[in-house]
């Protein structure tokens, strides 16, 4: 949905794209790497968040030229960021500060770093896990695309949403519908805008259809 970006991802055109899964043993570090790509994947609720970015600029990030100004975002995270996409086209549109892709697969950083270099895009790259602690730093806005498909990832990350939320971060998230978009965290999401997804993507996510982009308002002031 993006074709402004270069990505290296795992295609149908990729031989190891019809690979028969493999166990990995627990000494097979090699293998173990390479369980559960999903830093190969640029996922529908990544897809639709990256495409809102270069669509809709100015409602994400303020007006100005470029976005800049008196109250324009400095600090920018996309958290659970994959193949890095969604950081990559913010840091593509403006002169923000800093952009960080943080994802906890130490593989999908690496990945991250290789998509930033094909965009000839600057961004930090992070693999620790953030939502281990209260969100300290001070985001200006915070990106989430397709990381409910775990409900246990989505219900600790309502209350770090929540927190970075009372610090004063905008959060977007991009999502198809997935398990962990519970009524919980769903009367605190306001629907901004829903895309249908192409049919190579409709396939690869179980018939998934269309996926939306929601801005989080947090329900109840709460700091852990
Ligand atoms: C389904 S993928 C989505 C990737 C990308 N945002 C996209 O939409 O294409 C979810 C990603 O979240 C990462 N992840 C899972 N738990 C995480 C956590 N606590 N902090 C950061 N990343 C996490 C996974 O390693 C995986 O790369």
């Amino acid at each position: 949905m993006t074709p402004e970006l270069k990505l290296f991802l795992l295609t149908e055109n990729c031989p190891l794209y019809r690979e028969p899964f493999v166990e990995a043993k627990d000494d097979d570090r090699r293998l173990d790497a390479f369980q559960d790509p999903f830093w190969s994947i640029y996922w529908p609720g990544g897809q639709v968040l990256t495409r809102f970015i270069l669509d809709d600029r100015e409602r994400v990030f303020g007006r100005g030229p470029r976005g800049a100004g008196k109250g324009a975002p400095r600090r920018i995270l996309d958290l659970g960021a994959g193949c890095g996409a969604t950081a990559i086209a913010a840091k593509l549109i403006g002169p923000w500060q800093q952009v960080v892709a943080n994802d906890i697969n130490e593989v999908a950083c690496v990945a991250v770093a290789m998509n930033a270099v094909l965009n000839d895009a600057d961004i930090e790259v992070s693999w620790e896990n953030l939502l281990e602690r209260p969100p300290e730093d001070r985001y200006d806005v915070i990106f989430v695309g397709d990381l409910l498909y775990d409900e246990e990832i989505a219900s600790v990350l309502i209350g770090w949403l929540e927190n970075a939320h009372v610090r004063g971060a905008r959060i977007y998230l991009g999502d198809p519908g997935r398990h962990g978009l519970t009524e919980d965290l769903r009367r605190r999401l306001r629907s901004l805008r829903r895309y249908s997804l192409p049919a190579n993507v409709q396939r690869e996510n179980h018939g998934y259809d269309t996926a939306t982009v929601w801005e989080f308002a947090a329900g109840t002031k709460r700091l852990l």
